[in-house]
C-alpha cells in the first residue's frame, strides 16, 4: 500500500467544526415540521403525512433540512449529517447582499470579467495539457516540472473565481473529455483544499493530484474507453487497470508529490471497502484519495460523455449523499460547501414566475444565491437579464431547479455562460 498524504492541519479528527444550520437527514429520519430542500423540486415545510409518505416511497436517500425554518423537533444527534458552518461573507462587492443597482451592476461586470479570464485560461492550457497527455500515450514519464506551471495557472483561476473555471470546464465534447476532466478535477481539488484551509503548498500538490489522477486512461484502448453501453467483465478489468498503470507511470517520473501517486492509485476506493484496486476500507484510504474520489465522481457525472447525458450538479450532489459507504461524509459535506447546493449554471424557476440562472453563491447561505433572471414564464418571452441577490431583500425566491431541456435549452452548457457575460 502506498504511503498516505496527510497535511498537518488535517491530521485525524482535525476536520473543521461543523455547524447546524442546514443538515442532511436520511429519509427514514425525516419528520413533520422539517423544512426540506429536495433539490429537484421546490423547498417546503413538511406539514402533511401524505407528503412524508410520498418522500419515503420515492428512491431518495435523504434531504437537506433547514433547521432555522423548521418548526418541528430538531433531528436527534447522529441522525443527521451537519454541513460545515459557513465562514462570514467577506466585505466585498462580489458577495453584496444589497440590491442597489450600481452595486449589482459592478458585481455583474466583475463576474463577467472573471468568466472571460477563466475561459482564456482554459483555452491557453489546452495545448500544454494535451501535450502532457500525449506524452503519456507515447509511454514517456511525467516529471513534476511539466505540471507545476499548469497547476499554478489553474490555482490562480480558482482563486479568481472558482465557480467560473469549474463550470466552464464542464463544457466538453468527446474529443476534449480527458483534457477537460483532468483540468476540472484539478480545479475542484484545489478549491476543496482552499475550503479546508490547507496551505498553498498542499493546494498545489492536491491540484497536481487532480490533474494527473486519470493519466492511466491514456494507456487504455479508445475502443474500451469510449465504448457506449456496458463493458464486458474482461473490458472492465482493462478499464480498471488505469489506476495501477497510471501509478506506475507517475512513480517513474520521480519528482511528483506523494499526493499525486496516492490519488492516482486510490481514487476509486470506497469507504466501505468495495472499491478498487486494493479494496481499502475507511481511513486506510489516504485523505488526498478520499478528496479525489469526491471530485472525480462529481465531475464525471455532471459532464456529458459520449454514451450518456450529464446529471445536473444538484442531482449529482443529492445522489452522492445517498450512496452510503462510498465517500468520506465529512469531506463530502465540505465539498458541497465548496460548490454549493445550487451550483453556478443551474437553471431555476422563481416564485415571481421567471426563469433564471445561478451566477454566484455564498457559503453563508447556500439556499439563497444570486440569480440572473432572463425569461418571463407567463409572457413566454425573454427579458433583459437582471441580477437578484436572494441573500438580500430581493423579494423573490427559488421555487425549484429546472431541467434545461424541458424549457427547450438543448445546449444549456453553452448557453448559460453567454448569459453570465451579457
Ligand atoms: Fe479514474
Ligand atoms: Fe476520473
Amino acid at each position: 500500500m502506498t504511503a498516505q498524504f496527510k497535511p498537518e492541519k488535517l491530521s485525524e479528527g482535525a476536520l473543521p467544526e461543523v455547524g447546524e444550520e442546514i443538515v442532511w437527514v436520511a429519509v427514514e429520519q425525516l419528520r413533520l415540521g422539517m423544512f426540506v430542500h429536495p433539490l429537484s423540486r421546490a423547498s417546503f415545510l413538511l406539514r402533511h403525512a401524505r407528503d412524508l409518505e410520498a418522500i419515503r416511497a420515492s428512491n431518495v436517500g435523504g434531504m437537506f433540512v433547514d433547521l432555522k425554518r423548521s418548526t418541528g423537533e430538531k433531528p436527534e444527534r447522529g441522525m443527521s449529517r451537519p454541513i460545515k458552518q459557513p465562514k462570514p461573507i467577506p466585505p466585498q462587492p462580489a458577495s453584496s447582499v444589497s440590491t442597489a443597482p450600481a452595486i449589482v451592476r459592478s458585481a455583474a461586470s466583475r463576474r463577467a470579467a472573471q468568466f472571460d479570464r477563466a475561459a482564456a485560461t482554459l483555452a491557453r492550457l489546452r495545448v500544454p495539457v494535451r501535450a502532457l497527455l500525449d506524452d503519456v500515450r507515447l509511454g514517456k514519464a511525467i516529471g513534476g516540472g511539466a505540471v507545476a506551471g499548469i497547476v499554478e495557472e489553474i490555482n490562480a483561476s480558482v482563486a479568481d473565481n472558482a465557480a467560473a473555471i469549474i463550470s466552464l470546464a464542464r463544457i466538453r465534447d468527446s474529443d476534449s473529455f480527458t483534457y477537460a476532466h483532468s483540468v476540472a478535477v484539478c480545479a475542484l481539488m484545489a478549491n476543496l483544499a482552499r475550503r479546508m484551509d490547507l496551505d498553498a503548498g498542499s493546494q498545489q500538490e492536491l491540484g497536481i493530484a487532480g490533474l494527473l489522477h486519470d493519466v492511466g486512461k491514456m494507456l487504455i484502448p479508445k475502443t474500451i474507453l469510449n465504448k457506449p453501453g456496458k463493458l464486458s467483465i474482461a473490458e472492465m478489468e482493462v478499464m480498471r487497470s488505469h489506476v495501477t498503470r497510471g501509478h506506475e507511470l507517475l512513480k517513474k517520473g520521480g519528482n511528483l508529490p506523494q499526493a499525486a501517486l496516492e490519488v492516482c492509485l486510490s481514487h476509486h476506493e470506497k469507504m466501505d471497502g468495495t472499491g478498487y484496486p486494493e479494496r481499502l476500507f475507511g481511513d486506510r484510504i489516504g485523505l488526498a484519495a478520499r478528496m479525489g474520489a469526491v471530485c472525480d465522481v462529481y465531475d464525471a457525472v455532471t459532464s456529458n460523455r459520449p454514451y450518456k447525458e450529464a446529471w445536473s450538479p444538484a442531482e449529482c450532489l443529492a445522489s452522492m449523499f445517498s450512496w452510503r459507504g462510498h465517500f468520506d461524509e465529512d469531506i463530502l459535506s465540505l465539498f458541497i460547501r465548496s460548490v454549493g447546493i445550487y451550483p453556478v449554471g443551474s437553471l431555476v424557476r422563481m416564485e415571481s414566475d421567471h426563469l433564471g440562472v445561478v451566477v454566484e453563491q455564498y457559503e453563508a447561505d447556500l439556499t439563497r444565491p444570486t440569480v440572473r433572471i432572463f425569461h418571463d414564464i407567463a409572457a413566454d418571452t425573454r427579458i433583459a437579464p437582471r441580477d437578484l441577490a436572494l441573500a438580500g431583500d430581493a423579494g423573490d425566491t427559488i421555487v425549484t431547479r429546472e431541467q434545461p431541456r424541458k424549457w427547450g435549452f438543448d445546449d444549456w452548457d453553452s448557453f448559460w455562460p453567454q448569459l453570465v457575460a451579457a
